[in-house]
């Protein structure tokens, strides 16, 4: 494949949004729809990025910075129209030699194997290519229009379209590509006489016509096309990538039982014979290893599920949750910065927050680690084996050795040798008989006030 630029466009306000966020740094499974949109650019193979944002789009600046470092970044001081936008990065474009391709940032759920399938097109006399495809409802879209033999010859604005062009379907998703030798030149040419007076990127078409060249298209799936405008929009593309990351899941080896009610980040890494139950919830940066079992209603962000450990249901693993293999966390237990080593168990009713657990250790339930002093975090180590009776606290810094047993109830402020017992609690007082005598006093006082 020759040398490639994308140019992404992303300098529209997207007031639809109603948000104090530019719309292209809104997020679709954990990452924002620009974040995507690089993200395809860099899977379809572009040598070179460059995105076109707004005035005061300082944030969405520092997002291409985070993501794509090398990108070039323009501003488009005045949105006159998407060849104006594509203009304002004359200067990569005119040093370039090779394809030029042209995304927009809020159409996120496009493929780059579409984008290989769109630059196939070009050469042989093919100086662009425009991305269509067959809407169910076409009003609002540009119409790809053809001439007598056939060959594609013009987009039309729908606000410039006639009665009879508004009939055609078929429409354009605004992606194009070129080669940029001739890029130049067409983009110069193209004018702003039209409904809109804005310089319209689809006049390519017909300007490339005119300069005697072929432009070719190709037609994709509507709702890889699907523009971000508003917010219900917003949440069908969530829908679709949702749809689109279970299915991968599941083709790769995992159960999800009822795979409509479990939400995965961009970056959810799931293994082989995994089974998640229902309504779970995946954050950035999880990885679950094979053979995993979570049960229903979790919440997970930043952890580490490692080969055969079982999970929930009702459990909340935080960042650096790094459970080993076959590994136990069960209900109501948040896990925090910790490591669990293989086969250490915390069934019920727990805070973990950092520190480490070894290999084979049990936590009771109810324990705490009091790992936060009002000022500073503190680690809690709980050694191999170790047993930690029920409702314990462990204050932080503290270490419990190998095998040793915490009795139920205490508040552990020392460090525990490996083998000890620590208990920590007043020694139990019994009086035989006080209860039934209590009782015979007490219904006497009733039955007194009662006369
Ligand atoms: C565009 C296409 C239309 C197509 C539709 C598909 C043109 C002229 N029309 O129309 O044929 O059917 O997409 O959704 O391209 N932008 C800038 N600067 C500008 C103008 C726009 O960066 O000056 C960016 C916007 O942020 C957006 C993209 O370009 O990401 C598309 O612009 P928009 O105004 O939404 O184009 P449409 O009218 O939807
Ligand atoms: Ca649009």
């Amino acid at each position: 494949m020759p040398n490639h630029l994308t140019v992404i466009l992303a300098a529209g306000k997207g007031t639809r949004m109603n948000s104090a966020t530019p719309k292209v740094l809104h997020p679709i499974a954990g990452r924002s729809m620009l974040g995507h949109v690089v993200a395809t650019a860099q899977q379809s193979g572009a040598d070179k990025i460059a995105v076109i944002i707004g005035p005061d789009m300082e944030a969405a600046r520092a997002e291409i910075a985070r993501l794509a470092p090398a990108a070039q970044v323009f501003v488009q001081d005045q949105q006159l129209g998407t060849a104006h936008a594509v203009l304002a990065a004359k200067a990569a474009i005119a040093g370039h030699a090779g394809d030029l391709v042209v995304l927009f940032a809020d159409t996120p759920l496009l493929k780059s194997e579409t984008i290989g399938r769109l630059t196939a097109l070009l050469g042989n006399g093919t100086e662009a290519a425009v991305l269509g495809f067959h809407a169910a409802d076409p009003t609002g879209y540009g119409r790809i229009l053809t001439d007598p033999s056939g060959r594609v010859s013009a987009v039309r604005e729908h606000k410039d379209a006639s009665a009879e062009e508004r009939l055609i379907t078929f429409c354009c998703s605004g992606v194009m590509a070129f080669r940029a030798a001739k890029a130049m030149a067409i983009l110069e040419a193209i004018g702003n006489d039209n409904a809109q007076r804005e310089y319209y990127l689809t006049d390519a078409v017909a300007v490339t016509r005119k300069l005697g060249f072929d432009v070719g298209a190709i037609a994709c799936p509507e709702e890889e096309v699907l523009g971000i405008n508003a917010r219900d929009q917003l949440a069908a593309a969530e829908a679709i990538y949702q749809r689109r990351a279970r299915n991968a899941v599941m083709r790769n080896g995992a159960t999800l039982v009822s795979p409509e009610t479990v939400w995965l980040s961009h970056d959810t890494a799931i293994g082989r014979d995994v089974t998640i139950e229902p309504n779970v919830f995946f954050g950035l940066g999880c990885v679950v290893e094979d053979g995993v079992t979570i049960h229903a209603n979790c919440h997970f962000e930043g952890a580490h599920i490692r080969q055969g450990a079982r999970v929930g249901p009702f459990a909340r693993l935080r960042k650096g949750a790094d459970l080993g293999p076959g590994v136990r966390i069960g209900n109501f237990v948040e896990v925090k910065n910790v490591t669990l080593e293989a086969g250490a168990k915390a069934n019920h009713l727990a805070y973990l927050g950092d520190g480490r657990v070894g290999g084979g250790a049990n936590i009771g339930a109810g324990t705490i680690f009091c790992n936060y002093d009002g000022f500073f975090k503190h680690r809690t180590e709980v050694g191999p084996g170790a047993f930690v009776g029920s409702n314990t606290s462990l204050v932080a810094p503290v270490t419990v050795g190998a095998d040793a047993f915490i009795g139920s109830g205490s508040v552990i402020t020392k460090d525990v040798p490996a083998g000890a017992l620590a208990l920590e609690r007043n020694a139990q007082e019994t009086r035989d008989g006080w209860a039934t005598k209590f009782r015979v006093m007490m219904a006497k006082r009733k039955a007194a006030r009662k006369a």
